[in-house]
């Protein structure tokens, strides 16, 4: 009979029918002279193939090597309970092609990922390396997390936007910017989306945007990229309360539609066996608290002193703290002079700005969020302070001028929300190339 073409995805709703289905050899094992068992992966699913008989002994099946390409043809049949097949379903091989024949011998490819160690080899095989079942569940996932955002941004009627990534304008502090060339003229590459989507309310309403973010960070940490997806929105007229409101719904809402997919849920699950549903509503610790609570437990700088109120806190007691208390924590209302030109101040507190970060158990901080200054002296005041000589951001004065508005909005680092999802050891097993200090490759 002839064979339907399909992708192993489709293997269950073609039970009992011949199908023609091509991809990679994942794993393979014999079993004596007459019976060979191939796991085929085509990126879609994983599937036994069975080869029997004769066609067990072509010269094809005795030099049959992992990551060649084959198509095989024959019945999908269920398996009785016990068997180990994915989805306990087998391919019945009546016959089949080799497509390509990969390396053997020394050049195998697993020989090439396990005879080195070192990570850094790990990332310049990194396009092997994602074939494994780990590393591509974490992209699968990361896929659906994608669409989940979409779909949450989409029921709050948010617009989605695509801002340009070479810009004019530093907006996250200055010592993380890559320059480069324009037509003569020396421009940067975006950090962050966020005065875009600020100008696109009065025009588009609240809106949001998924676009690449570059930061050149020189620290090697587990959690900073120097290209990473950014997840941003914006919403006018709102209160700072609100904005904390929807950053805890969007994370909330997403994880919930990520795991409505029971695919991608036993792939969640497989990454990361202990993932627990949040519980709401999530804590909230103001900055001044958290450096009380820094004190409380002796979480202290290097050289044995404490941090206070006015400084940065860093990662590492940020993560000290956030894994003590080891659920999610909305850090809030952190002091003006460590928070960006453009956060607007408490109206009970002028030291202190209407800002907050989610901080996540094992990762820390995965949003930062804040409402914007709506006051046009207040602004020219911020740039003040920051030393950015206002005249590129003309079109972002401009809009305190033609119509201000309470307004707020939050960026969330889509691989560190992953790293968080999947107890991944570091956002760079959370993309497809990471980029970060020295690497540029593949
Ligand atoms: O806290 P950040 O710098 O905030 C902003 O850029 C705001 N303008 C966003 C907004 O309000 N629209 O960055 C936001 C998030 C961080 O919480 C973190 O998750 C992620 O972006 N992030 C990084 N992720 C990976 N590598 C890096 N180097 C990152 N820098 C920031
Ligand atoms: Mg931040």
């Amino acid at each position: 009979p002839p064979a339907k073409k399909i992708k192993i995805s489709q293997a269950i709703e073609n039970r009992d029918h011949r199908v023609k289905v091509s991809g990679w050899v994942h794993r393979q094992r014999t079993q004596g002279k007459d019976m060979k068992f191939i796991v085929l992966r085509d990126g879609a699913g994983y599937l036994q193939c069975f080869l029997s008989g004769r066609l067990c002994h072509s010269y094809d099946a005795l030099t049959l090597t992992l990551e060649s390409t084959i198509s095989v043809y024959g019945i999908i049949s269920e398996l009785p309970e016990g068997k180990t097949a994915p989805d306990n379903h087998e391919l019945r091989v009546d016959y089949w092609e080799v497509i390509h024949k990969a390396p053997g011998g020394d050049d195998a490819f697993t020989n090439q990922l396990n005879s080195e160690a070192d990570p850094s080899v790990l990332y310049d095989l990194r396009h092997l390396v994602i074939r494994g079942e780990n590393a591509s569940a974490a992209l699968k996932v990361r896929s659906s997390v994608l669409k989940s955002f979409r779909d949450h941004f989409a029921s709050k009627d948010l617009t989605e936007i695509t801002p340009p990534s070479m810009v004019q304008t530093q907006v996250e502090g200055g010592s993380t910017l890559f320059s480069l060339q324009y037509y003569g003229e020396m421009v940067y590459l975006t950090q962050t989306a966020q005065l875009y989507l600020e100008t696109c309310l009065p025009s588009l309403g609240d809106v949001y945007t998924i676009s690449e973010s570059f930061r050149a960070e020189k620290s090697h940490t587990r959690r900073h990229l120097s290209e990473y997806t950014h997840v941003e929105a914006e919403m006018a007229f709102i209160t700072f309360d609100d904005l904390i409101e929807t950053v805890e719904d969007m994370v909330c809402d997403v994880v919930d539609r990520t795991l409505a997919d029971p695919k991608i849920s036993q792939l969640v699950y497989q990454l990361n066996p202990n993932f627990k549903k949040l519980e709401r509503p999530f804590m909230r610790l103001d900055y001044k608290d958290a450096i009380q609570y820094l004190k409380d437990h002796n979480i202290t700088k290097d050289d044995g002193t404490f941090y206070e109120f006015g400084e940065d806190i860093p990662e590492a007691p940020e993560r000290a703290m956030i894994d003590k208390i080891g659920k999610p924590v909305f850090l809030c209302r952190f002091p003006a002079e460590i928070k960006a030109f453009y956060m607007k101040k408490c109206v009970d507190d002028r030291r202190v700005t209407e800002s907050v970060d989610l901080l996540m158990p094992t990762v820390g901080e995965i949003v930062g969020a804040s409402m914007r200054i709506t006051d046009l002296e207040e602004l020219l005041e911020g740039y003040k302070r920051e030393g950015i000589e206002p005249t590129p951001y003309y079109w972002y004065t401009d809009q305190r001028k033609f119509g201000t508005c309470e307004h707020g909005g939050f960026g969330l680092g889509l691989e560190r929300f992953l790293a968080w999802l999947l107890n991944r050891k570091t956002v760079r097993d959370c993309c497809l190339y990471p980029r970060f200090t020295e690497r540029c490759a593949p």
